[in-house]
């Protein structure tokens, strides 16, 4: 099958070697889910591209080409941190101001969990091969290196194969957030937190 034929390659942590057009063209359109607040994938690759944080990124290659990444939030940092000016240069004051400030918001709420899974993409072309999979099991151990117990992340009611891959890869839901009025700024009604945890308990924070 071709899952055994592609071999996929995690790499973490990333070298600057790695961060080149392609991998920023890629990491940088990220947080989709916040489209009405960040903009489109052309405006938030303007406001991220400069302020990625490759320490916070996995990158998974077939054949030594780039075919997705995860990128986690933990201690209160993610994957990009984007100031003001970043925001402001897009979308001018007032309406920089209060998409900034969603953006900030959001990643307090991210980072109220301790290991957490920020993004998960894999390019269109490399899907069904065990690219996700590969990136989750190396995240996972990357969660074990730092003794962490459990990693967590939050998938819309909405993604329903990104839901069937995180609980074939072991995660369990735990909670379900009721967008409520939010739900006019963005795509879904709901988001679940789902949960594995990695290690023993008894021996890790
Ligand atoms: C969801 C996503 C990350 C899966 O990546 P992938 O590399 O294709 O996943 P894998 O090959 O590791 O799949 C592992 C398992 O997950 C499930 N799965 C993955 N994609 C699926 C799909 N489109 N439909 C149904 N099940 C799916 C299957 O059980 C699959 O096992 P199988 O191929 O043996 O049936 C990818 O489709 C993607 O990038 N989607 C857009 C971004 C996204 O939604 N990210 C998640 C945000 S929370």
């Amino acid at each position: 099958m071709e899952k055994n034929i592609n071999k996929v390659n995690v790499i973490y942590p990333l070298s600057d070697d790695h961060i080149n057009a392609a991998f920023i063209d890629m990491v940088s359109a990220g947080r989709g889910s916040m489209q009405y607040f960040l903009g489109d994938s052309k405006q938030r690759r303007k406001i991220f591209n400069s302020c990625i944080n490759k320490d916070r990124i996995l990158a998974a290659y077939i054949d030594s080409k780039l075919v997705g990444y995860a990128s986690f939030m933990i201690d209160g940092k993610g994957p990009y941190t984007p100031r003001f000016k970043h925001f402001r240069s897009e979308f001018g004051i007032l309406s920089g101001a209060w998409r900034y400030l969603a953006f900030i918001m959001a990643e307090k709420h991210s980072h109220s969990t301790g290991f957490y899974l920020y993004m998960l993409l894999v390019k269109k072309s490399a899907r069904r091969k065990g690219v996700a999979s590969a990136l989750i099991e190396a995240f996972c151990q990357e969660a074990i290196n730092r003794n962490k117990a459990f990693v967590e992340l939050e998938v819309t009611n909405k993604n329903l194969e990104a839901m069937r891959l995180y609980e074939k890869t072991g995660f369990i839901p735990t909670r379900v957030i009721d967008m409520k009025w939010l739900h006019a700024f963005f795509s879904f009604s709901a988001l679940i937190t789902m949960k594995r945890y990695v290690c023993d308990k008894r021996e890790s924070k």
